[in-house]
């Protein structure tokens, strides 16, 4: 069977490689729309969302992330990020025993309408560990300004594909039912 939805769901992939083409903040806020329409625990809407798009803002995120973590190469913490134009910043509510999910609810259907729109995205955990861990991570987050109680949990990166990569394998057997 092919309808929208499931091309859409089975040719989005992972995209590490991005032209520097900007994403319209129109484009963006219709991918945020998507994103705030997922299925979410009591209608809690238990995430908050930040979104850089601006060049300088992601090179001073980078630096502090660099200073803040100063056993680490420094190429690895600016590359963590896969040099996407426009990364999103997911915090969840600590309040809510659910917000994780919701918050990986969010990020699917913000990637999904993303990719429906011609925009590539990448999901990322590897910034959240480094803001989160960094010594100076207080500064971080406030230049975020996520309100009190929440937690960033997840990245999740967009830009116009520079690459086009093959399908992961997946393994349908984790998937059984149960007569
Ligand atoms: C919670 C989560 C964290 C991830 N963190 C990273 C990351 O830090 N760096 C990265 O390059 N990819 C990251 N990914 C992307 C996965 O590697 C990718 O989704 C997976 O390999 C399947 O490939 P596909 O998305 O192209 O289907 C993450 C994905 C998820 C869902």
């Amino acid at each position: 069977m092919q309808n929208e939805v499931i091309n859409a769901i089975m040719a989005r992939r992972s995209i590490r490689q991005y032209h520097a083409t900007p994403v319209a903040r129109d484009t963006m806020m219709q991918i945020m729309t998507c994103g705030i329409n997922a299925a979410n625990g009591q209608n809690k809407q238990s995430w908050e969302v930040r979104i850089i798009d601006n060049p300088a803002k992601m090179q001073q995120i980078q630096d502090l992330m660099v200073a803040g973590n100063p056993a680490l190469q420094p190429d690895m913490l600016r590359g963590c990020m896969r040099g996407a134009p426009v990364m999103t910043f997911i915090a969840r509510d600590l309040g809510y025993d659910f917000s994780a999910y919701d918050c990986g609810l969010l990020a699917g259907n913000m990637m999904l309408a993303a990719q429906s729109l011609g925009v590539g995205s990448i999901c990322l955990g590897s910034p959240v560990r480094f803001i989160n861990d960094a010594a100076n991570s207080a500064e971080i987050l406030s230049l975020l300004g996520f309100s009190e109680n929440y937690e960033l949990c997840l990245c999740v990166g967009f830009g116009y594909a520079n690459e086009s990569p093959e399908a992961k394998p997946r393994d349908i057997n984790k998937v059984q039912f149960v007569d």
